[in-house]
């Protein structure tokens, strides 16, 4: 066993897993098999978490019998209502919210139920949608939207933020947005979800803390700032100098640059796509002509900034583009993103527990030793 410190845990293996698999250098993402870019424009929401979980894609029985199954699970309880209503009142960001809503989200179950992994995913994959539209209506002094099920997972979630049924474009770009999203690795708040199932505890105390790492803005709170920085380009109506000013202020240029890919990530490939066709079918290419725009002067800004590093546009630059488009809230974009994940987070849980190990790595002790005791009074 070896004492080096892997801080962070960078580069350290810790699991098997058949759901998704990333590729930095080459700039490639596998999810259940596919390239992303062949299942995120085509598959439904639930087709992917029916992928995940089963490693197959559904037939056409299996489809309708699952979709009826997620659908049965979209309610909450009253006092989950009432915590959200108190939460907008409060003015609570909206992670907040989706914290105290999943972990209020098994109040309604059977004693019997509650607890069995495979149930409690699907109900945690179901009702997210929810709790964030009723924390959101609450925020909006409107009435919650009960949700319908006869509309799918993603029509659903935007009917109970508008109150209407969404035309067909904004569906296909949410399904894609979700799909593209669902699933990226060993990221914190999969890993946080892996921890905690790993305890055998349950899936909802998992996901309950993973949307608590996702909250962190060095994970999910980047393409609010995103959207900030593509409209103060739009309105400035001089891209190139809007992305110097900000580099010359000594200010990182928001939805480039990752971690782990050094070529463009593959998802912001997929969104892009997915917005162009968004905004092309809404008769309203502007702000995307002018997110394109901010992408290619930001990118040359960038190498001629940084020759030595490759810093090219990452998941955020597209989600916040995309999202815009559809119509959902700056502010819920970081719930949005809980309501793709939790996709993976539960199948992850349930990847963890069919071959558990509890998680547990030291830590070098670098404190003290053989200190002796002082009564309170004489330290
Ligand atoms: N704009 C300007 N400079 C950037 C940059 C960006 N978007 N991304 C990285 N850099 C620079 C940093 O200033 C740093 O310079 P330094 O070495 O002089 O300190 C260098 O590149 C390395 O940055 P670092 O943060 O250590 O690299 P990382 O691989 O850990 O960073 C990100 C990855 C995503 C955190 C980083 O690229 C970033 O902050 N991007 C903007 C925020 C963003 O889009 N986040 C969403 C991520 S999905």
């Amino acid at each position: 066993m070896t004492d080096e410190i892997a801080r962070g845990l960078e580069g350290v293996t810790v699991a098997e897993t058949r759901l998704s698999s990333i590729d930095g250098d080459e700039g490639e993402l596998i999810i259940g098999g596919f390239p992303l870019a062949e299942l995120a424009g085509n598959a439904t929401f639930e087709e992917t978490v029916f992928l995940l979980r089963e490693d197959r894609l559904p037939d056409e029985g299996e489809l309708a019998s699952f979709r009826a199954d997620l659908a049965s699970r979209r309610g909450i309880e009253p006092e989950t209502r009432e915590t959200l209503r108190a939460a907008a009142q409060r003015e609570l960001p909206a992670m907040d919210a989706l914290r105290m809503g999943v972990a209020a989200a098994n109040l309604g179950d059977d004693a019997g139920e509650s607890g069995d992994p495979e149930t409690d995913s699907l109900t945690a994959i179901a009702v997210l949608p929810t709790i964030v539209a009723t924390y959101w209506r609450c925020r909006q002094g409107a009435e919650p939207v009960e949700p319908r099920t006869d509309l799918g997972h993603a029509a659903n979630y935007l009917y109970m933020l508008e109150g209407e049924v969404p035309d067909d474009a904004a569906v296909r770009g949410l399904e894609t947005y979700l799909n593209g999203v669902v699933d990226h690795g060993l990221n914190a708040s999969t890993f946080t979800a892996r921890c905690i199932v790993s305890t055998e505890s349950d899936v909802f105390s998992a996901v309950t803390g993973a949307v608590g790492a996702l909250k962190g803005p060095l994970h999910g709170g980047a393409p609010g700032p995103v959207l900030d920085m593509l409209l103060d380009i739009h309105e400035s109506g001089d891209p190139a100098a809007a992305v110097h000013e900000r580099l010359d202020a000594g200010e990182r240029l928001m939805g480039f640059g990752h971690r782990v890919y050094s070529v463009r990530d593959p998802r912001a490939a997929v969104l892009s796509e997915a917005a162009e066709s968004f905004y092309a079918d809404a008769g309203n290419a502007d702000f995307f002509e002018s997110a394109r725009e901010a992408e290619r002067v930001g990118a040359e800004a960038l190498a001629e900034h940084r020759p030595d590093l490759n810093l090219e546009t990452n998941v955020e630059f597209y989600t916040a583009v995309l999202l815009h488009g559809i119509g959902i809230p700056r502010e819920l974009f970081t719930a949005t993103f809980g309501v793709a994940r939790v996709g993976g987070w539960t199948s992850h849980c349930l990847e963890q527990l069919s071959d558990n190990k509890i998680v547990r790595p030291r830590a070098r002790y670098v404190g003290d030793e053989g200190r002796e005791w002082t009564a309170v009074g004489e330290r």
